[in-house]
């Protein structure tokens, strides 16, 4: 079937709208770190519950996007293999945190402070993803088409948090 203008242009401004991946992956670092100090900033336990369940699943979905179509595409891109691969053991650090928060609640021995240490390592790591010269600013100066990055990733988000978080 023939696009009709007001379609395709309708297309190209939802492209246009659409976050490069850098954009992506920033704005879920800050999602993340808004819901940490939420956590911090409460003593209650359901809350608590609620947030960490919030932060465990938002952080896999955001490795797992990164780890499939970022990360790969950095390297192609001829990103140091050192800074990447110390970006795949922090996610694997990472995980382990993310696996024993998710077994436990709030209240048992350590919970707390595994919250607290995962967001620290998180803080960290974004750090280095975000910072001067890190793999974000890399990834920008590299051959990289970033919106398209952005968008396969976007999708990949979409079907992960609806079948995780189902
Ligand atoms: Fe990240
Ligand atoms: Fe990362």
């Amino acid at each position: 079937m023939a696009v009709t203008h007001a379609e395709s242009r309708k297309a190209k401004a939802t492209a246009k709208s659409a976050q490069d991946a850098i954009a992506l992956l920033k704005n879920d670092h800050r999602e993340v770190e808004g819901w940490f100090e939420e956590f911090e900033n409460t003593n209650s336990g359901p809350k608590k519950q609620k947030l960490a369940n919030q932060i465990c699943l938002a952080l896999r979905v955001h490795t797992q996007i990164e780890e499939e179509i970022f990360y790969p595409a950095c390297r192609e891109a001829g990103i140091d293999d050192d800074m990447m691969d110390e970006a795949d053991v922090e996610h694997a650090s990472a995980e382990k945190l993310i696996a024993e928060i998710e077994s436990g609640k709030p209240g048992d021995d350590h919970w707390d402070a595994k919250v607290k240490v995962l967001s620290e390592m998180i803080k960290h790591h974004v750090k280095e993803e975000e910072q001067r010269d890190g793999m974000f600013a890399k990834a920008k100066k590299a051959d990289l088409d970033l919106e398209e990055l952005g968008a396969q990733m976007a999708q990949r988000k979409a079907a992960l948090m609806k079948r995780k978080g189902g």
